[in-house]
């Protein structure tokens, strides 16, 4: 009887009827194209209307989009925030039309009051969490790394830097030889991981690449195997999502490890509002999903599998 009523309970869509608008980055990743279509399920799912708003990476157009919101009366707003700043004007907009305003995955720079609250990683445990991992694996060995950023100005990037810097500080024999953004993107990390190996002697100098996401990784992989090296063995290999195809790459045995970021912020989303719009009770300011590291030991044919099921 408890866990029937446990099912009742939680699966009930009592934000069923809420219009919710929803100003997505755009497509950059594979983590970003899960992360759009778990939020379309978990509105389905609930009986919310999503309005949907592709950004293209233009801050412009997500302004555009929460101000179109806002005219058509939403209840709500989701906003995954491509930069950190520049958000003042458009959220005190939705402020003063009483519209509440989540972010999602993504943190901005101004004051807590704009938004009701904020579901994302902590991405400078993120950043640590794979750092750490490179100390482990490398011990006393020298090491020389390469980092791919994400996109310039974005919350993960400057986290997940800072986080990875704090995680081999005080290991002297493991440095930062070159670090340069691939915008999150697989044909960007291809392209400036073909640099990266260029200029450290055809890759002969690199023991590691860092990249703030997978799909930059997956790029850099590509490279890293034209220029007749062997990415997980030659160079090693770290990022952070957890998308199925960094798993088909570690059971390939051409990835070394990788930091979860669930795609589900959706769900706890709907949820915090949900119990605001009921309650009047404000949900914490920062909800914070987990960053799990997994390597190859951690069967990756099988979590490969068992993403692609879950709307990745
Ligand atoms: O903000 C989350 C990051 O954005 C993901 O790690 C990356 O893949 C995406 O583009």
């Amino acid at each position: 009887l408890g866990a029937s009523m446990i099912a009742i309970c939680c699966t009930a869509a009592s934000a069923a009827g809420l219009t919710v608008g929803f100003s997505q980055i755009g497509s950059e990743s594979g983590w970003r194209a899960a992360e759009t279509s778990v939020t379309k399920q978990e509105a389905e799912k609930r009986g919310i209307t999503l309005k949907f708003a592709d950004a293209q990476q233009k801050q412009e157009n997500q302004i555009k989009a929460i101000r179109g919101f806002i005219a058509q009366g939403v209840n709500a707003i989701l906003v995954a925030p491509v930069v950190a700043t520049g958000w003042e004007q458009v959220l005190g907009e939705a402020k003063d039309a009483k519209i509440p305003v989540i972010l999602l995955d993504r943190g901005i720079d101004a004051s807590k009051d704009l938004y009701l609250t904020s579901v994302a990683s902590d991405q400078v445990k993120e950043g640590s969490v794979a750092g750490d991992w490179l100390v482990k694996t490398v011990g006393d060995k020298p090491c020389r790394v390469v980092e791919l950023q994400g996109t310039v100005g974005s919350t993960p990037a400057i986290n997940r830097k800072k986080g990875f810097e704090e995680a081999i500080a005080g290991h002297k024999n493991i440095s930062i030889a070159r670090s340069q953004t691939g915008d999150f993107t697989r044909s960007k990390g291809k392209e400036v991981m073909e640099g990266f190996l260029k200029a450290e002697n055809g890759g002969k100098n690199i023991c590691a690449m860092y990249a703030h996401n997978d799909d930059m990784a997956v790029g850099a992989i590509q490279a890293i195997k034209d220029a007749g090296l062997k990415p997980g063995k030659d160079i090693l290999v770290v990022s952070i999502d957890a998308v199925p195809d960094i798993f088909q790459a570690m059971a390939a045995g051409e990835a070394n490890a990788t930091v979860e970021l669930t795609p589900n912020m959706a769900g706890p989303a709907f949820d915090a509002l949900d119990a605001y719009l009921k309650s009047g009770k404000q949900p914490e300011k920062f909800i914070i999903t987990q960053s799990k590291l997994y390597t190859p030991a951690d069967d990756p044919k099988g979590e490969y599998e068992r993403r692609k099921g879950l709307g990745y």
